[in-house]
């Protein structure tokens, strides 16, 4: 296994609801050649806070028409999922269609589909270890939407014990989120 990249506090800092907050640094790192079955990367993401923000990765979308797969392999995770608003034909960034937040635990195991800009959170007291199938190297543009508007759709957030949503103030109308576990998103992308 190889180290692939690293997400430093410094690099996180257009994205989070404090960009003066202190906390773990790096907030994550991505490994390669797992050598474990078809898996392709190793995300693990830091326990802690930023604040009273969890940790999480920047969130990106996808350029391309291939669905991606996760499997959590250790730790308590929320990912964030936001469906592109289509006006006209015209991706409107600071819309939403919908945003769904599925809670996930050790084992398991989901495909998004690419209308979905996507971040996972670290909601527990351990790393959150992921694996993903991803292939196709990132570009510029997967990020560009995301860190103009300061991060996706809903900040989590801890309140006395609980997760807190805040909502993006540079969002326009946002959607009520919607909570479900892995396979009742696996059904609801079946519909
Ligand atoms: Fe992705």
């Amino acid at each position: 296994m190889q180290l692939s990249s690293s997400r430093s506090l410094a690099e996180m800092k257009p994205v989070l609801a404090d960009p003066g907050a202190t906390g773990p640094d790096p907030v994550y790192q991505v490994f390669k050649e797992l050598g474990v079955d078809s898996w392709v990367n190793q995300t693990v993401i830091a326990p802690g806070r930023y604040g009273q923000e969890f940790p999480k990765t920047f969130g990106h979308y996808h350029g391309v028409e291939t669905p991606e797969k996760y499997h959590v392999v250790s730790g308590e995770g929320v990912l964030q999922l936001q469906k592109k608003h289509l006006e006209l034909g015209f991706w409107t960034p600071e819309k939403m269609d919908e945003v769904l937040l599925i809670k996930a635990g050790a084992n398991d195991e989901l495909v998004i589909t690419p209308e979905y800009g996507h971040s996972w959170s670290n909601v527990g007291t351990a790393p959150l270890v992921l694996y993903d199938d991803w292939t196709t190297p990132h570009s510029p543009a997967d990020y560009e939407a995301i860190t103009k508007l300061h991060g996706l759709a809903y900040y989590l957030t801890e309140e006395n014990g609980a997760i807190k949503l805040m909502a993006n103030k540079n969002y326009e109308d946002l959607p009520e989120p919607v909570w479900m576990t892995a396979e009742e998103f696996q059904r609801y992308l079946r519909k």
